[in-house]
């Protein structure tokens, strides 16, 4: 994924095995209306069912990697904080792959910067992912951005959707799948191609307790109904799919909220509960505005935040309801956006 154009910043110094020393990615969260929740067995970190997000405008997260032979070991900064040991891992595992790939022996430095709440279930590791895997790659022209989803997806697979703008779906992985399957994410539709508002409704600022790993790990080996979700969770996904090419934001809707639903039941079945109070009043006030006629729709993911779908004609209406529902600390507004970009060097964390 080349950046066109001069004002792509990346600071570059000739002469050397690496002509690109330094990168800036900006990349949006997604969430997903077709939910991923479940992993195939073995590595590769393939999903076990489909998914269908929508890149989401109005959260952003901005990473700069800088190679660096003085450094000794790869550095991780998120928001201010060095990462270590297991937090750091993800990212230095993706940053070992392109290292390989590319022959280096420097390490990176890696800062990043969310401007919405981390590791809470914002889907930051999504966005993060995406930012991370475009400025590591950004010294080696040879990547597209399906190799770039695909890179982002071994770390985190809705990081791979985040690679793409507007509406974007990713497959199961393959059955028997070897971990150097590829398997990127792709784009379904522009962000045009259906109004629709995210209001996201922040229900605390603090991170979740239990990862989307782990999450789905105890689901899949815990709850009485993991292989009903893995039998649903396609059919969903076709029927979405559908919806959405047909322009059916009711459809889509009902869908999305249904996907949701299904799949924190099969967790919570298992014991794991990303849910808090707020999360039911939001849940509540969506339902209370579907009776007085208003289309809007709930999903939910591994967070205990609700991320409501709605019309653009209708979004002040249900952003006031959604304000007021008691729990609800702040709501943030987003609309369909673009894939990650590599940025100017002003534009970093
Ligand atoms: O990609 P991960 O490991 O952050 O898991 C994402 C899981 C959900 O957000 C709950 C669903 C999804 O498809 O994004």
């Amino acid at each position: 994924m080349r950046c066109a154009g001069d004002p792509c910043a990346i600071a570059g110094e000739r002469g050397d095995s690496l002509s690109i020393r330094e990168a800036v990615a900006i990349a949006h969260p997604n969430v997903a209306l077709s939910k991923y929740w479940g992993k195939l067995e073995g590595p590769g970190n393939f999903p076990a069912v489909p998914s269908l997000s929508i890149t989401l405008a109005g959260l952003t997260t901005r990473t700069r990697v800088r190679w660096r032979a003085d450094l000794p070991d790869d550095r991780v900064v998120l928001d201010g904080h060095e990462l270590r040991g297991p937090a750091a891992a993800r990212a230095v595992a993706l940053i070992e792959r392109v290292r390989s790939k590319l022959g280096l022996a420097a390490k990176a430095e890696i800062e990043s910067r969310n401007d919405f709440p981390t590791a809470s279930g914002l889907a930051s590791s999504a966005s993060g992912f995406a930012a991370l895997a475009l400025a590591a790659a950004a010294p080696d022209g040879d990547w597209d951005a399906a190799h770039i989803s695909d890179l982002a997806r071994r770390a985190s697979a809705s990081a791979a959707r985040s690679v793409f703008g507007g509406f974007v779906e990713l497959d199961a992985g393959p059955v028997g799948a070897n971990e150097e399957d590829f398997l990127p994410a792709r784009q379904v539709a522009p962000p045009g191609h259906m109004p629709i508002v995210v209001l996201v409704c922040v229900t605390t600022e603090a991170p979740k307790a239990v990862t989307s790993t782990d999450g789905m790990r105890r689901t899949m080996a815990k709850s009485p109904y993991a292989a009903a979700w893995l039998d649903h969770a396609p059919r969903l996904h076709g029927r979405l799919r559908d919806a959405l090419l047909s322009r059916d934001f009711e459809h889509v809707g009902e869908l999305a909220e249904g996907s949701a639903l299904a799949m924190h039941a099969c967790a919570l079945a298992a014991g794991v509960t990303y849910w808090n109070a707020g999360t039911l009043e939001a849940l509540a006030a969506v339902r209370a505005l579907r009776s007085s006629g208003t289309p809007a729709f709930a999903t939910i993911d591994a967070g205990p935040h609700v991320k409501v779908l709605a019309r653009p004609e209708d979004a002040a209406r249900v952003r006031e309801a959604m304000t007021a529902a008691p729990g609800v600390q702040r709501v943030i507004e987003a609309t369909p956006g673009d894939g990650a970009r590599l940025g100017s060097a002003a534009e970093g964390p």
